[in-house]
């Protein structure tokens, strides 16, 4: 693999390969990789003879200067990793904050409801910033196909979103949710959990599957309720959102047959740590797309 940190040496190592025939995938991230990034690297691989990754922590996305400061850093060990499994001709992009950020970026994404609601209520300008970086990389990338997890799934709507909104050929591809055995989302910030707070936050996935149980019983105000409450009565644990939206717009349902595809999706402090997770609560794409099978 190659190691490139400057705009200037990647759109030269770039350039044969866009006048070439073969296509591209990108993987963006922040580093501090796992199990859930390397799940996106590994497709990414697959479906293309050429893969590219990004490491950089995106300032602008933070809107809590401690989140930043805080935000694992983990360089050399993401290189071993990413070295065992990009081929030769894959690159990893490293670039630094003047690299990507000569200037400072002042442009504001209208992304209508889509980040008014959820992690964008509670995490103001976060998508904006998500969005400036992303299209820096996306326009200096071009890409034919873009990796991102279901786990931010609102993250993942968004930029499928943005990429309307600017006109990129890149085409936006989501992929499943990595877990740990005991069923939490994997996440680089489940490093920073102490013993006790980690144990307790297998209780967010295992509700969100109970969840999908229930709702042959309750409607999805109820469900809300039911959720919050039994996540809320450990003392560890303290729900921000959770909300039940179809997966398409994000926009609330208020019940069950009112979309193919309708996500819970949460959002849960413990300590001083915020943890995402989602699931699918109704499925039925396949039906919808094709009645007969
Ligand atoms: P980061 O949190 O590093 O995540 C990079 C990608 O990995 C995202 O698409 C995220 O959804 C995906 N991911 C994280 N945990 C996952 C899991 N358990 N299973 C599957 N996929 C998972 O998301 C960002 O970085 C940044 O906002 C970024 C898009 C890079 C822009 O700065």
């Amino acid at each position: 693999m190659k190691i490139i940190s400057t705009k200037k040496d990647l759109i030269h190592s770039l350039k044969p390969i866009w006048n070439g025939p073969d296509k591209t995938g990108f993987v963006p991230t922040m580093g501090a990789l796992h199990k859930g990034h390397l799940s996106l690297i590994s497709r990414a691989i697959q479906e293309n003879p050429y893969v590219l990754v990004s490491i950089f922590v995106n300032p602008t996305q933070f809107n809590d200067k401690n989140d930043l400061k805080n935000y694992p850093r983990k360089k050399s060990k993401d290189l071993k990793v990413l070295k065992g499994l990009l081929r030769q001709q894959d690159i990893v992009f490293i670039p630094d904050e003047a690299e990507m950020y000569p200037e400072p970026d002042i442009r504001n994404f209208d992304f209508g409801h889509l980040d008014k609601i959820m992690e964008g209520a509670n995490r103001p300008g976060h998508f904006n910033g998500v969005a400036q970086i992303i299209s820096k990389l996306f326009d200096l990338i071009k890409a034919d196909f873009a990796y991102f997890g279901e786990k931010d799934l609102q993250q993942l709507v968004i930029i499928k979103k943005l990429t309307e909104i600017t006109g990129s050929n890149t085409t936006v591809v989501g992929c499943p949710i990595v877990r740990e055995e005991d069923g939490l989302a994997m996440s680089s910030r489940n490093q920073l959990l102490g013993k006790k707070e980690r144990k307790e936050a297998a209780k967010i996935s295992l509700t969100l599957f109970e969840a999908a149980r229930l709702i042959k019983r309750l409607d999805p105000i109820k469900l809300k309720e039911n959720i919050i409450n039994r996540i809320n009565s450990s003392p560890e644990l303290k729900v921000e959102y959770f909300d039940i939206v179809d997966g398409y717009e994000l926009k609330p349902v208020l019940s069950w047959d009112s979309s193919p595809l309708i996500f819970g999706c949460i959002a849960v402090k413990t300590g001083s740590i915020r943890l995402l997770d989602n699931y699918r609560l109704v499925d039925k794409q396949d039906q919808y797309l094709n009645p007969n099978t």
